[in-house]
């Protein structure tokens, strides 16, 4: 080889030496950015989505792999100690629930939340809606198809939000038909995250606070809070319309939201056998995670509950929204070293003290229902009733938000701890109170604790027809439900799919 040929030769290697560098340096900053660029990711759509659209399925075609993992909502197989996706019937595990929530819906029936696909097929199973057969007939508000899909935003821009919140449940058994999905949470243009309820603006608005100005991290948590939030029906806003409201005035804490509720004398419903105004915590959710230790270091709703996750070498937000603790490796363990078991130990420690407690409260509470009766049957007043009706709304209350606020034992321990333990001490002196005025009606032995052992006695007990319930629904569920199903699928065969 010549001096000449050695040379050039060199030169060669050295270059490829170089590029090989480049290339490794190029990947080495191309995933530093990756995460970046995943806001703005680029990609190429096969139909064009409309402002409106409904269907899951129609923005399934563009994002198949968001799409895939969406789908797997439906799965209901997983369940941890407390909770994950399958339908439990709470009644019956603790039929107490029935003597608490008597007089109002959920001692029908509540079961166990499951994933986003089933929000619209539960909502119409429920024995909470009742068998409508016409449209100005049942137990409850159109309000109440507020969080179970994205045909809400669309109905609420053809006709008007306050008038979306006007009439019965069933009027629009026909219109909301495709459950929670994409156009809940995402703008159809850009897909960026987007606040569809104006719940959630309007109350944003009335402390004074721009939701535009939340931060992309905020709004991982935002999109949540349009549902996971407690809120009540306003009837005093616009004339005939149960419209939709959050309780944050003053605030999101559990004493906040009841000052609200409070000042303006508002009560869900009488209880059946106290007599006492009371107030239904929905699933203040949101407002528990603000206080818990995850929130205050910026940690997201998406951050456990829809992690990134690989396949194919693609990187992408996992839309199978669950419990986390079927996916510690995704969800926990981006941020923590400890190993999976230690993980769930961590979160079941916490909900097994926590509910221990409430557990105490539950039954203290159902004792002064029973005991509050028994002083009305016995010629109690309404002077002398007073304050003990509104310990037990407020105990109950709190015993609701830590109940209702579901992952709160995990979101928020200290907090969810607290609440239940103010939530003791009124149902403590509200039963002293109780123990005193019925002395002074002249008993002073102790008022027997009747027999809810089952869900079936607990509702015979507080004088519920279930079977009457069930039959109603039945009839509903094989008349009513087919119609709107046809009205729905003829209404969506009239829009055409642009493929692009
Ligand atoms: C640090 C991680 C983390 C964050 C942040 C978080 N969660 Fe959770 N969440 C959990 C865990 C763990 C559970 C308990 C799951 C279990 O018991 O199976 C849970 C439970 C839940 C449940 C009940 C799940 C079920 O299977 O019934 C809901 C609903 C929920 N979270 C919603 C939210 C919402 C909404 C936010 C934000 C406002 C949020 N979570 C923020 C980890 C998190
Ligand atoms: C449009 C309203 C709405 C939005 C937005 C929403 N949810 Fe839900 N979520 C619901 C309803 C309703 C259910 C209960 C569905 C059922 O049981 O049929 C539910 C159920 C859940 C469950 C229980 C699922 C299971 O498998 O046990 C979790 C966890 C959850 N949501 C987390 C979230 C998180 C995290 C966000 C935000 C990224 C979010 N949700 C956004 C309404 C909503
Ligand atoms: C409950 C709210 C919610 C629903 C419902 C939802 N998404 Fe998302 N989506 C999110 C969040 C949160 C992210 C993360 C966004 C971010 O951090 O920028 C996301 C990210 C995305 C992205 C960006 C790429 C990625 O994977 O990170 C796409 C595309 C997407 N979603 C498509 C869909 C499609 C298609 C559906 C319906 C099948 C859907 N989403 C339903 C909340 C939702
Ligand atoms: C995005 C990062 C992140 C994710 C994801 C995350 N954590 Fe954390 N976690 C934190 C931070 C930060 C703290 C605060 C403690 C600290 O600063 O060391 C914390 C604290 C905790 C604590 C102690 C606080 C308490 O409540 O007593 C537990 C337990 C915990 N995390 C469990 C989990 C579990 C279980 C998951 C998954 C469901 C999870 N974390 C997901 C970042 C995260």
């Amino acid at each position: 080889m010549t001096h000449q040929k050695r040379k050039t030769l060199r030169n060669w290697l050295l270059f490829i030496i170089a590029m090989v560098v480049v290339f490794f340096l190029g990947l080495l900053a191309s995933s530093i950015t990756e995460r970046k660029a995943e806001a703005m990711f680029v990609y190429s759509p096969e139909v064009e989505i409309g402002d409106f659209e409904p269907r899951n399925a129609v923005w399934g075609e563009n994002f198949p792999m968001e799409y895939e993992t969406y789908k797997k909502t439906s799965d209901s197989s997983y369940k941890s100690k407390y909770n994950g996706n399958s339908m439990i019937d709470m009644l019956e595990v603790d039929p107490r629930l029935v003597v608490l929530w008597a007089g109002y819906g959920f001692s029908k029936d509540y079961k166990q939340g499951r994933g986003h696909s089933y929000a619209v097929i539960d909502a119409r199973n429920t024995l909470r809606t009742g068998g409508p057969l016409k449209d100005d007939e049942g137990p409850m508000p159109t309000t109440c198809w507020t969080c179970k899909s994205p045909d809400v935003p669309r109905v609420m821009n053809d006709g008007g939000v306050a008038e979306f919140y006007m009439g019965k449940w069933a009027r629009l058994g026909s219109e909301i038909v495709n459950p929670i999905g994409c156009g809940d949470c995402h703008d159809s243009k850009t897909m960026n995250l987007k606040i569809t309820r104006p719940a959630l603006v309007e109350a944003f608005e009335r402390r004074g606070m721009d939701i535009n100005e939340a931060t992309h991290q905020e709004m991982r948590s935002l999109v949540c809070a349009q549902c996971h939030v407690e809120y009540y029906f306003n009837k005093t806003i616009v004339e005939g319309s149960a419209y939709l409201t959050f309780p944050w005035d003053y605030g999101t804490s559990v004493e906040e939201m009841e000052k609200y509720y409070d000042d303006i004398e508002f009560k869900d419903w009488t209880h059946k056998v106290s007599r006492a105004p009371m107030l239904k915590a929905q699933h203040p959710g949101y407002e528990v995670y603000l206080t818990g230790v995850h929130a205050d270091r910026g940690v997201s709703c998406a951050d456990c509950h829809m992690p990134y996750i690989s396949e194919g070498g693609q990187k992408f937000t996992d839309h199978h929204i669950q419990s986390p603790l079927n996916n510690i490796a995704n969800s926990c363990q981006v941020c923590h070293r400890e190993e999976t078991q230690k993980l769930i130990d961590n979160v079941y420690e916490r909900q097994d003290q926590i509910i221990g407690n409430r557990d105490k409260l539950e039954e203290l509470i159902v004792r002064a229902h029973v005991e509050a009766k028994f002083a009305w049957d016995n010629g109690a007043t309404e002077e002398q009733m007073k304050d003990i009706l509104q310990g037990i709304r407020h105990s109950q209350w709190r015993w609701d938000y830590a109940a209702a606020s579901h992952g709160g034992s995990f979101h928020s321990p200290v907090e969810t701890s607290r609440v239940v333990s103010t939530g003791i001490t009124i149902a403590q002196e509200t039963r002293i109170k109780l123990a005193r005025l019925l002395a002074d009606l002249g008993h002073n032995q102790a008022i027997p604790y009747p027999d809810i052992s089952t869900k079936a006695k607990a509702q015979e007990f507080i004088g519920m027809d279930a079977e009457k319930l069930k039959s109603e629904k039945e009839v509903f569920l094989q008349t009513i439900v087919p119609e709107w199903v046809k009205i729905a699928e003829e209404r969506e065969n009239g829009w055409s799919v642009k493929y692009l």
